[in-house]
């Protein structure tokens, strides 16, 4: 099982859900958890401080890619020279990849300093990943990490936010396997076949699935804090978190 948290906000977490997830874990020991971007809410010091602790106090191999809230907005001299400074003196790489019993994992930057919320992937990037998936096992479920969507329902009017080589990169990538795709971004709970959304004529379904914020009390149209975990079999279950109940509930 793979456990899929997002936008975490450090600055402004809710130790209530930080409470259940770390029950969470220690119920259903996923075998990997992944942070798809914004694990803090102002890139301070002291927010990496505190996610870094957060998953350390799970002790499952955690996977993580920077968001848009992990670069500096205000101070603009790191925000142009040393963007990532803070979050790989905490996280190392920006671009990792990890093996697990069921799942490859790849991470992808998708930040970029000069915008300030919208994502972004390069030509270079596509490759990379191209070769990646080429050379991953057989046996294993393909996932791709990075945190702005590559799709949304044209009524969330985000699509602004979606990388500009997104659907190119998508045809790529589905020649190889390429099972899913893990988001965070928009706090908004989902998933898209985006076979089917591009209409793309792959042999097999790529799934886009977009986590809505674990922690964070900045929550969007007031959707519960939420997250998902992808069972080794592939598929999709959500959680949302139950104020009364202090935890979190699969969706039924
Ligand atoms: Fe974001």
């Amino acid at each position: 099982m793979l456990l899929h948290l997002s936008d975490l906000h450090f600055g402004t977490e809710r130790p209530e859900c930080i409470r259940a997830i770390q029950k969470f874990c220690i119920e259903q020991q996923p075998e990997v958890v992944v942070v798809s971007g914004d694990l803090t809410q102002r890139a301070k010091f002291r927010e990496f401080l505190a996610c870094k602790q957060f998953l350390e106090s799970l002790k499952i191999p955690y996977f993580v890619v920077p968001g848009n809230h992990d670069i500096p907005l205000y101070h603009l001299w790191n925000r142009a020279f040393r963007p990532f400074g803070l979050y790989q003196l905490f996280f190392g790489s920006l671009e990792n990849t990890l093996v697990t019993q069921h799942f490859y994992l790849i991470g992808m930057n998708s930040i970029r300093r000069r915008y300030h919320t919208r994502g972004s992937i390069s030509l270079e990037q596509i490759q990379k990943v191209d070769q990646q998936l080429m050379q991953a096992p057989a046996n294993k479920l393909k996932i791709i990490v990075s945190h702005q969507p590559f799709y949304t329902a044209k009524e969330n009017h985000h699509l602004k936010d979606c990388p500009a080589l997104g659907q190119f990169a998508i045809q790529e990538w589905g020649k190889h396997q390429l099972y899913a795709l893990l988001h965070g971004h928009l706090h908004l709970v989902a998933v898209y076949d985006l076979n089917q959304e591009f209409e793309l004529n792959l042999s097999q379904a790529v799934y886009e699935v977009h986590a809505g914020t674990a922690i964070s009390s900045r929550l969007h149209k007031n959707i519960p804090n939420s997250f998902n975990v992808i069972s080794r079999d592939g598929s999709f279950q959500h959680y949302f978190y139950d104020e009364q109940q202090q935890d979190f509930i699969a969706q039924i």
